[in-house]
């Protein structure tokens, strides 16, 4: 439970300790002096007293946990986190994220095709940050797992198909129009056109699950890779981070990490061990090239 806490918030252990008793004095704190509030009033327990005493806790809650958060630390998790209640009960505007993009909020597109386990990674690692927003997921394939995740996280989606992207503006105009800065695939097949390679020099990265430039090109990606990696009896595999350019898997690399080849490895447990690699340091490196560069 606490694990899929810390993913959801994407805290670590440490911090996670810190809400939960942010959230334990805020409560006790909000009973508190929702008491001494109903005190003021001429009224005597019962039903009335119980509907007007939740309606004054309702209110002063955020208040008292924004206070206590300021105390321990954890004002950003906090405003966040009664933003979104106010979102979802329809309180207020999704306007926080907006304040965010006025100032320097790096905004992020994810292509995405598969199932979405990077996509959701780099959600998981950026959903507190206050310099990186995942503003976006672009995907080609109906019914791909990384639609759900879209959807329950809450990020728009943009659907991309063939005719436009190949033979139109390769949706340049829509993602320039959301202010996208980055477009990070994460398991999208399809060659980028180089009219969009040319509006966003140097801000396309893809991910790859071997060791480039080796075991690239058209028609490498998913399982073939491994069985390639597999048929020709490799010691060791990894992954490589590279910049875009009009060459399938081509562009400058920016990082790689290594993972011995394991005697008795079927092309399925070579997948799962390079999957590690990358949910392990794909957001890492996003988070260093889109802060810095
Ligand atoms: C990853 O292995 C990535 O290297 C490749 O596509 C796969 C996507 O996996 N480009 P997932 O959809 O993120 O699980």
């Amino acid at each position: 439970m606490f694990e899929k806490l810390k993913q959801r918030w994407n805290v670590n252990g440490l911090q996670l300790t810190i809400v939960i008793l942010t959230f334990a004095t805020g409560g006790s704190l909000t009973g508190y002096v929702g008491k001494k509030l109903m005190g003021l009033l001429p009224i005597s327990n019962g039903v009335l007293w119980t509907i007007i005493y939740i309606i004054v806790i309702t209110i002063i809650w955020p208040v008292i946990i924004l206070a206590v958060s300021v105390l321990t630390g954890q004002f950003r998790f906090f405003l966040n986190y009664v933003h979104k209640i106010g979102v979802r009960l329809r309180l207020i505007k999704p306007g926080i994220d907006k304040m965010k993009d006025t100032k320097d909020l790096k905004r992020i597109a994810i292509f995405a095709s598969g199932a979405g386990s990077n996509a959701q990674k780099i959600i998981n690692h950026f959903r507190n940050s206050d310099s990186v927003n995942i503003a976006l997921i672009a995907c080609n394939k109906p019914g791909a797992g990384v639609l759900n995740i879209a959807d329950k996280e809450n990020i728009p989606v943009l659907r991309i198909e063939k005719e436009k992207f190949f033979r139109g503006n390769a949706y340049t105009d829509e993602l320039k129009q959301q202010n996208i800065d980055w477009i990070i695939l994460a398991g999208f097949l399809w060659k980028i056109p180089e009219l969009l390679i040319r509006s966003f020099p140097q801000k396309i990265i893809n991910i790859h699950p071997a060791l480039l430039p080796n075991y690239g090109g058209k028609g490498m990606y998913g399982q073939k890779v491994h069985e390639a990696v597999l048929a020709n009896k490799e010691e060791e595999s990894g992954i490589t981070i590279h910049y875009v350019d009009n060459l399938y898997d081509h562009g400058k690399i920016i990082f790689q990490a290594k993972c011995p080849v394991l005697h008795n490895d079927t092309a399925e447990s070579l997948a799962q061990r390079i999957h590690g690699l990358e949910h392990q340091h794909f957001p890492l490196i996003i988070e260093q090239l889109v802060t810095y560069k």
